[in-house]
């Protein structure tokens, strides 16, 4: 059930804040970690001052998509991967909600028909032993929002099509991320770190068996390793190992 009023607390297995309008929901999340139980979340429809990865902005899109942060505040085995176990457990709320299948860009983009629909940022708070997840989802953007911020590689769910309710989508997503997605679902994750999903994120990962391009070369993508890392086959034939970013043959316009 969502409740309108500002920083109001909802019933279910976990806390869930919702706000009409918050600047970013990984800050607030920060700013109020005390407000937490080992799991939690909160989400809002109106970023003011969203971020992305890079030290990028991720623009707002008031009443067309979701941001939402989950807080865990439980040990995890491997937690430098929590980015690929979180567009996992976002791939997964989506099929649920609207049978669709997203391919995941290595190592946390989600792309439907081979543009961006969410993004996750992670932060580590390690003197709180907390971790921040935050998650954009584009739910009904127009053609013109991407044009006019010249995002010519994201797209919305509604956009690709998607039967996006832009009233009770919002809420759902974010209580199935919080109860399943970023608890039950946790549990294998939080004791075995990313072998728990590491077969079921590589068959989503849309990087594998294709070129990509990296600062300083070009390669074959054949393994995302048990870190979590993409494993790239150079031209010289050698193994390299990426934590960082590569752009992929054939998505966001490299050809
Ligand atoms: C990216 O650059 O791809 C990551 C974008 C992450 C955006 C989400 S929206 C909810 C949460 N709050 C923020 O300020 N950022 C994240």
């Amino acid at each position: 059930m969502v409740n309108s009023m500002n920083d109001e607390q909802h019933n279910g297995c976990n806390d869930l804040f919702y706000f009409p309008e918050v600047g970013s929901t990984n800050t607030w999340a920060k700013e109020h970690l005390d407000r937490f139980g080992p799991v939690g979340a909160v989400y809002t429809t109106s970023q003011t001052a969203g971020r992305g990865r890079l030290g990028r902005t991720w623009v707002n899109a008031a009443g067309q998509a979701l941001y939402y942060t989950v807080v865990l505040k439980v040990p995890l085995a491997q937690p430098e991967t929590l980015p690929l176990f979180a567009s996992l457990a976002v791939a997964d709320a989506l099929r649920e909600r609207y049978g669709i299948d997203c391919q995941i860009k290595w190592p946390n983009d989600l792309l439907l028909r081979g543009k961006k629909i969410v993004g996750i940022l992670c932060e580590g708070i390690p003197d709180q032993n907390a971790i921040v997840c935050g998650i954009g989802i584009n739910l009904a953007q127009p053609q013109s929002y991407f044009d006019a911020m010249e995002l010519p590689h994201a797209s919305s769910l509604a956009l690709q099509g998607v039967a996006v309710n832009r009233e009770e989508d919002p809420g759902r997503l974010a209580r199935t991320l919080t109860d399943f997605g970023f608890d039950r679902a946790l549990y294998g994750f939080e004791r075995e770190g990313f072998a728990a999903c590491r077969e079921r994120y590589k068959a989503h990962c849309v990087n594998l068996g294709r070129r990509v391009r990296y600062d300083g070369g070009e390669g074959d993508a054949v393994d995302v390793d048990e870190n979590g890392r993409l494993v790239v086959q150079d031209s010289a034939g050698q193994t390299r190992i990426f934590t960082g970013e590569v752009s992929v043959r054939g998505i966001y316009g490299m050809v």
